[in-house]
């Protein structure tokens, strides 16, 4: 279901039940979105950073090998990737992989945790080489030491919006009326926004994602449990604080949130805080987070770029030193985009986390 027919279940909802949560309406709006398929790359809506360079996905591989090494070289691992989108980060980080230690390759089983049938179809074609299994959420997991990825899952994932009002912190809500979605402010405040922000003007929207926060600590209790680690990069900010940053792209551009949902592609910024201090408050270990840019260069981004610019023309130098410049660079994604990972207390760290001395 997309466009008019979610919109027609959104406002039968409305009419029946009153105003929804904003993250309600995002949950529907994802889910109805997502199922298209048709959601990635230049004739999509918006780009995501295995789709600008195969650098992306092969440095992560390697990554995950460097992972297992710190978890004792287990005799099977499972790597689980959560929102492969069109499986091309999982792809190129397996070729990586089977370049440099093909035997890492038995040792390992491929899980992918994906809701939209579409996209599960473009992960099953793309990885037709591997054996994979997909997954709706984390919890049908196999039982085994494992490694979770995940980049731009987070932001996917719904928040909750509370609006700073003479009474307090209010939940803001999605209303629906003369064929159009409005926001409205709940009359009643709701008891989940710490004092911190109790000097916020009048009028400050601040936001929180529950589903961020149960995801996170689903991941750490599975790194401490089974033994495992998880990588998570997105966008976002490292420390929470009131502001707004619920958006939608369409066709590359910023779109109304309200407007033809199910249309856009709707995400929030990742609140990196809440996810440190959820994976603490379960007894993991968090390393980062960290910009994505300094992350992948310490990782061997320019070794990687060098290698692929190697007997190439000066045409394709030029757009491959692009694509890796877009992930690196504060003006492209280098520095807006975070790296964490999370991991059972006795690993001290893990590669890209070295802290600076
Ligand atoms: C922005 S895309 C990122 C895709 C991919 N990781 C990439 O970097 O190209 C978000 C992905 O998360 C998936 N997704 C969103 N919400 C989900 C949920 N609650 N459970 C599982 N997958 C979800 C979407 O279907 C999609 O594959």
């Amino acid at each position: 279901m997309s466009g008019p027919d979610i919109t027609g279940e959104l406002a039968d909802q409305i009419a029946k039940d009153g105003p929804i949560s904003v993250a309600a309406y995002m949950k529907a709006i994802a889910e109805s979105y997502y199922s298209s398929g048709h959601v990635f790359g230049k004739d999509g809506d918006f780009v995501t950073a295995p789709e600008v360079s195969q650098i992306f996905g092969e440095l992560i591989g390697l990554w995950c090998v460097t992972a297992w090494q710190a978890l004792g070289q287990p005799r099977h691992i499972n790597i689980v990737e959560c929102g492969p989108g069109r499986g091309t980060l999982m792809a190129d980080a397996m070729r990586a992989i089977g370049e440099v230690i093909p035997a890492f390759l038995n040792t390992a089983s491929i899980h992918l945790v994906e809701q939209s049938p579409a996209l599960r179809s473009q992960q099953r074609t793309l990885l037709r080489a591997y054996d994979v299994e997909w997954h709706d959420d984390l919890s049908t997991l196999p039982y085994g030491q494992l490694i979770i990825i995940g980049n731009e899952f987070l932001d996917a994932l719904p928040v909750h919006q509370y609006e700073r009002t003479a009474a307090g912190w209010c939940e803001r809500l999605v209303s629906y009326s003369s064929c159009e979605f409005s926001f409205t402010t709940a009359p009643f405040p709701a008891n989940v926004i710490d004092d911190t922000f109790d000097d916020a003007p009048v009028g400050s929207i601040i936001e929180h994602s529950g589903a961020v926060e149960d995801t996170v600590k689903e991941m750490a209790q599975l790194c401490i449990d089974r033994h495992g680690v998880a990588l998570m990069i997105d966008y976002g900010h490292t420390q929470s604080d009131i502001g707004e940053t619920l958006q939608a792209m369409k066709d590359h551009s910023y779109h109304p949130v309200l407007k033809d949902p199910g249309t856009a592609d709707i995400t929030a910024h990742v609140d990196f805080a809440l996810v440190a201090q959820t994976a603490r408050s379960e007894g993991a270990s968090v390393l980062g987070p960290i910009e994505q840019g300094v992350w992948l260069r310490r990782i061997g981004a320019s070794v990687r770029e060098a290698q692929l610019c190697a007997d190439k023309t000066p045409e394709t130098v030029v757009t491959i030193k692009e694509s890796v410049g877009r992930l690196i660079d504060a003006e492209g994604m280098g520095t807006l985009f975070k790296v964490i990972a999370l991991a059972p207390r006795e690993i001290g760290s893990l590669a890209g986390f070295e802290v600076e001395r």
